[in-house]
């Protein structure tokens, strides 16, 4: 990105004015996590739900790459800084056998690749695979900085947490692979969902915007691109 395009995005432009709760609610993207949490969860073989931890690794790289994002725009936000802190080089995942030791610490995305390296996959589905998170993180990077800060609220405010609490309907969790991934979904669960000190107080205070829907969307469709049967 270059320097000028740093310059025009600036905390000045993109101001923090709260959104009511009963807006969230009802705006676009929450529908989308509706559908997501309405997919067909406990069907997945444990197969298709390695297929979702590779589809929920890319949306990890971006979600990491968001908080770099919204530090840069608004560097005086301590309520970002803290976030930041549970977020990328952290030790709050630790430990977990095979991935990390105790009080290691480790960007939340580092830790989904070294989960997915648990269990090796042949090369034609590690391709389908890389294919689906390359589209995605495709489309996520397609949009503004500003679209992709403002969209922490939208997943650490609860949304994720519903996505993670469907995910976890899946029914077989055997292996190391899908053992490391529901700790990182049961610890985030922990992590956002405190009231005042969890994850989603820490950035409830930016405004999605309209755009968050785009992101969202992808997720969406990332996830049933990586296991058909979801959407079945
Ligand atoms: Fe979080």
């Amino acid at each position: 990105m270059s320097a000028a395009r740093i310059q025009l995005q600036t905390a000045r432009e993109f101001p923090l004015d709260p959104q009511p709760e009963a807006s969230r609610e009802t705006a676009p993207y929450a529908q989308v996590i509706d559908e997501i949490c309405d997919l067909n969860w406990s069907a997945l073989s444990r197969d298709e739900l390695i297929d979702v931890a590779w589809a929920y690794y890319f949306f990890s790289v971006q979600f990491c790459e968001n908080v770099g994002i919204a530090r840069r725009l608004y560097p005086d936000d301590k309520r970002l800084e803290e976030l930041d802190r549970g977020e990328r080089d952290t030790d709050n995942l630790s430990p977990c056998t095979g991935v990390v030791d105790a009080g290691e610490r480790v960007d939340h995305d580092e830790f989904m690749r070294r989960a997915l390296n648990l269990e090796a996959i042949n090369e034609i589905r590690r391709r389908r695979l890389l294919t689906i998170g390359a589209a995605y993180l495709g489309k996520v990077r397609a949009a503004d900085d500003a679209t992709r800060a403002l969209s922490l609220p939208t997943y650490e405010d609860g949304g994720l947490e519903r996505v993670f609490r469907s995910i976890l309907r899946a029914r077989r969790w055997d292996g190391p692979l899908l053992q490391a991934f529901k700790h990182f979904l049961v610890g985030h669960i922990a992590l956002d969902s405190n009231p005042v000190e969890g994850h989603g107080s820490l950035c409830r205070h930016l405004p999605p915007n309209a755009q968050v829907f785009d992101l969202w969307l992808a997720f969406k469709q990332s996830l049933v691109a990586a296991a058909p049967v979801l959407a079945r």
